[in-house]
């Protein structure tokens, strides 16, 4: 099929790619012209695990390719999915000025005799969005124009986005027309995964529902991390048994410092906002919010109480990404940290495998020294803090750190280090919701 999909960013281009590995012919479209060049050229603005070789293969056999014109894409494409950002207002409502305008662009450019198209919305909106995009397409487009809405949306993680669109534990369909949902059933056939087929409303609110669960369960864990600090149990251990009950399950329930990330954060808001707005507040979820927001500071009330004055102190921070194999720091909790430690006067160097290029230019506002060796990072640091949870920092070299750190301190806001290697080489060992490791 002749796809066209609308932003180019994380979404639009890990799914554009793998719908062209699925067979089909996808132009990924994006206005900002740079981005366009960058990716015609052969290099790949993001940093995604699989997606470059990826892009190569079918760029090389013709059914990828880019654009900066949605004009040009649309008359071929039988469909043309949306997935530029819906990044939340001040007062937490969703922005969907860029939706809008992208919906107005493909109305002018559509015309009766480029026949039947489908136009999906991947992006993360409030629930009814669906309506007021075929109503703008309408009076945008004229009544002749053929064409029907569905609401698509993605699940896909950064760092395991390919793995999660190529097997995903389910494709969502929101259609009220029967036309368009066989359209796009024929989009994923290739894909062996249940598709639950619904109605656009419903399908829109899948979306902020199980991204509010997800932080959900983190919250209601680092809540619970709270308790062990303060009675000596193991929240790894307690994370472990509730987990095996299957109708619990262990995923998503990692203790530490909190969600980041592009969505998470704006989703668990917009959902708080939405239903706000239906007269029916969601109060759990402002309390996700809160147990998130007060993860890190609680952290740092714990550094301080260990160094006292964290003025001219030199401490090191072990990752920069919002998570594990990306290099996307939106939202990340590690560069919250920084700022405040920095606005208390410490003498703060970072380091991360694959983030520090898009860190740059705010560790330079915040005054952060960026050193790519993680090593190096450590020097003479009187406390190290562990941010993200990247494999190199769980198989760290504790033998060498110990040789080359001022104080054997490390602050594990990820819970990766395994005691049992923090106690050979005589680390204090502080993390979240795990027993304290004193300094041997
Ligand atoms: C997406 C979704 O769209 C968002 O709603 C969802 O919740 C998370 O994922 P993401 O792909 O992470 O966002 O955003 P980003 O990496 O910023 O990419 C968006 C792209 O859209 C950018 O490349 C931007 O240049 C492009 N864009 C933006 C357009 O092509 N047209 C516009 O009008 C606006
Ligand atoms: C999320 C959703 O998982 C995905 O389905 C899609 O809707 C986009 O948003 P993403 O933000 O890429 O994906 O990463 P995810 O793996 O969900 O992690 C989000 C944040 O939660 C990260 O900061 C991560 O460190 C944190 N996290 C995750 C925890 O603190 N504990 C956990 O157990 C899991």
């Amino acid at each position: 099929m002749n796809l066209t999909i609308i932003g180019s960013g994380y979404v639009g281009l890990t799914t554009g790619t793998c719908f062209a590995e699925m067979g089909h012919h996808v132009i990924c479209v994006d206005n900002n012209r740079e981005k366009i060049r960058t990716l015609q050229s052969g290099s790949i603005p993001i940093y995604e695990p699989k997606l470059e070789d990826l892009i190569r293969k079918n760029v090389a056999v013709g059914r990828l390719e880019f654009s900066p014109d949605i004009a040009s894409s649309i008359p071929q494409s039988d469909v043309i999915f949306i997935a530029v950002p819906t990044p939340p207002n001040t007062d937490g409502s969703v922005d969907l000025t860029y939706i809008e305008k992208v919906v107005r662009e493909i109305a002018e450019v559509l015309k009766p005799e480029m026949g039947y198209k489908v136009i999906v919305d991947k992006s993360t909106v409030p629930v009814k969005t669906g309506e007021k995009v075929r109503q703008t397409i309408k009076r945008y487009a004229g009544p002749d124009v053929q064409f029907d809405i569905v609401s698509n949306p993605e699940f896909l993680r950064e760092g395991c986005a390919v793995d999660d669109l190529l097997h995903p534990d389910r494709i969502v369909i929101g259609s009220n027309s029967e036309r368009a949902m066989n359209v796009i059933k024929r989009v994923y056939q290739p894909i062996h995964a249940p598709i639950l087929e619904t109605d656009v409303n419903s399908a829109e609110l899948i979306k902020h529902a199980a991204n509010s669960f997800l932080a959900l369960k983190i919250s209601y864990i680092n809540a619970v991390a709270k308790v062990c600090e303060k009675t000596g149990a193991d929240v790894e251990l307690v994370a472990e048994g509730i987990g095996m009950d299957k109708r619990i399950s262990r995923h998503f329930l990692n203790a530490g410092l909190g969600y980041g990330g592009s969505c998470f954060p704006k989703d668990v808001k917009a959902f708080i906002n939405i239903s706000r707005t239906l007269g029916i507040p969601f109060t759990l979820l402002e309390e996700v919010e809160r147990i998130n927001d007060s993860q890190h500071t609680h952290f740092l009330d714990q550094i301080r109480d260990r160094l006292w004055v964290l003025k001219d102190k030199k401490i090191a921070v072990w990752g920069l990404a919002f998570k594990q194999n990306t290099g996307d720091i939106r939202e990340s909790i590690s560069l919250k940290l920084c700022e405040k430690l920095r606005k208390e006067g410490a003498i703060v160097t970072a380091t991360d495998p694959k983030a520090i290029g898009t860190a740059r230019s705010r560790l330079e506002e915040l005054g952060v020294t960026p050193v790519e060796d993680m090593y190096e990072c450590a020097r003479d640091a009187e406390v190290l803090i562990i941010a993200t949870e990247w494999s190199d920092y769980a198989n760290a070299d504790l033998q060498k750190l110990a040789e080359i750190m001022r104080n054997r301190i490390i602050f594990d806001g990820r819970n990766i280090l395994s005691p049992a290697n923090i106690r050979a080489v005589g680390f204090e060992y502080h993390s979240v919701g795990r027993p304290f490791i004193e300094e041997a």
